[in-house]
């Protein structure tokens, strides 16, 4: 491994092979970035230097994520916690499906985040990609912070919720499915350049921005948005909403670094790679589906077990085409049209209309 501090001249030619880190010396009166040395990974132009603009999308839905910035204490749970206290307010069913699903998400985005930032950071080489990783990060942290809040709130268990991603075997597989993609590029010894080593780190992403925050979120975030639908567990429904969104525009944001990368690297699109994908997202999808049962053993809320897996194949098909593979599963629908429009951003309006519409975001200044 190159160590930056130690280096000495002889190293450079070395250096000069190595895509930047952003923690190189600093040169006086190097020669200024243009805008072509800019490169989403194995670049070696100072990422230090936001500007001149490549990704003008990744600034966008930097700018995006931020509009649409919210905080969990600011939806009233005071409904659900009357409704959870209620002896016969949810079923035993209704009531497993809230559990589990905040068993599964409570470590979750923990696992997001640090693939964010202990794999993928340093291993992305351009700053407004990074801008926005950024954002995402924090934005993890907040869906972590929501999840804590609503499981506070409703005095659940937990030591039971967080650990269930070690107890709950469904629970478990999804978790241990990911960590290997995050190991890989958290190893202190790897560097992107060779094709197989920048086929690790887009394997990684595609199995988080795609897999992960693309198929496995999605049996959670249908089930209790279906709640919420029928009245129930409202505020805990919103909480869900506002993640959905965030989480539709991270996948956007991965799918166009994904497809990027592979216009600016095609030697890295084997058939072989291809078909590694494609394996992938299929055992995403049964991976996702036994989430569903053993979340919902039963037909519960106008949900079955048929349903989800029709609805998973749908957005598997959609995933793939949007990463350019072909369809695997031929001839389902959406069983859930109405997910679509809970994550329409232009109803914008409509999702504000709860919302506390004053408040404070941290200490607030006094400038007399
Ligand atoms: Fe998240
Ligand atoms: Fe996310």
């Amino acid at each position: 491994m190159l160590n930056w501090q130690q280096s000495t001249p002889n190293d450079l030619s070395t250096q000069n092979l190595t895509a930047a880190t952003g923690l190189e010396e600093v040169t006086m009166g190097a020669s200024r970035i243009h805008v072509d040395d800019k490169k989403i990974i194995n670049c070696r132009a100072d990422l230090n230097q936001l500007v001149p603009f490549k990704y003008k999308w990744a600034w966008q839905k930097y700018l995006d994520a931020c509009a649409n910035h919210w905080m969990p204490q600011e939806i009233n749970m005071t409904a659900d916690i009357a409704l959870w206290k209620s002896a016969n307010g949810l079923t035993d069913d209704e009531r497993l499906i809230i559990t589990r699903n905040l068993g599964f998400f409570a470590s979750a985005d923990s696992l997001v985040a640090n693939n964010l930032v202990l794999a993928v950071y340093r291993h992305i080489t351009n700053p407004e990609c990074r801008q926005y990783l950024l954002r995402q990060a924090m934005e993890e942290a907040l869906h972590t912070h929501a999840y804590q809040y609503i499981i506070e709130s409703l005095g659940l268990d937990e030591g039971a919720v967080f650990n269930m991603y070690r107890e709950v075997p469904s629970i478990h597989d999804k978790a241990a499915w990911s960590l290997p993609f995050t190991q890989s590029l958290g190893d202190p010894e790897f560097n992107t350049g060779s094709i197989e080593d920048n086929q690790r780190l887009l394997r990684d992403l595609i199995a988080f921005y795609v897999v992960f925050e693309g198929i496995f979120f999605y049996v959670g975030f249908t089930q209790i948005l279906s709640m919420g639908r029928r009245n129930k567990m409202v505020g805990t429904a919103e909480q869900f909403q506002y993640i959905m969104r965030d989480e539709s525009m991270h996948m956007n944001f991965g799918i166009d670094v994904i497809n990027q990368i592979k216009i600016e690297n095609p030697e890295l699109w084997t058939e072989e790679f291809q078909q590694e994908i494609i394996n992938m997202v299929h055992e995403g999808v049964q991976l996702e589906y036994r989430y569903a049962i053993d979340t919902m053993p039963r037909g519960v809320l106008g949900l079955n077990a048929g349903m989800f897996s029709e609805y998973l194949q749908f957005i598997a098909n959609r995933r793939l085409t949007q990463i350019g593979l072909p369809e695997q599963y031929a001839g389902v629908t959406n069983p859930f049209p109405w997910m679509s429009e809970m994550m329409d951003l232009k109803k914008e309006k409509n999702f504000f209309e709860t919302r506390v519409t004053e408040y404070q975001t941290g200490g607030a200044l006094s400038w007399d």
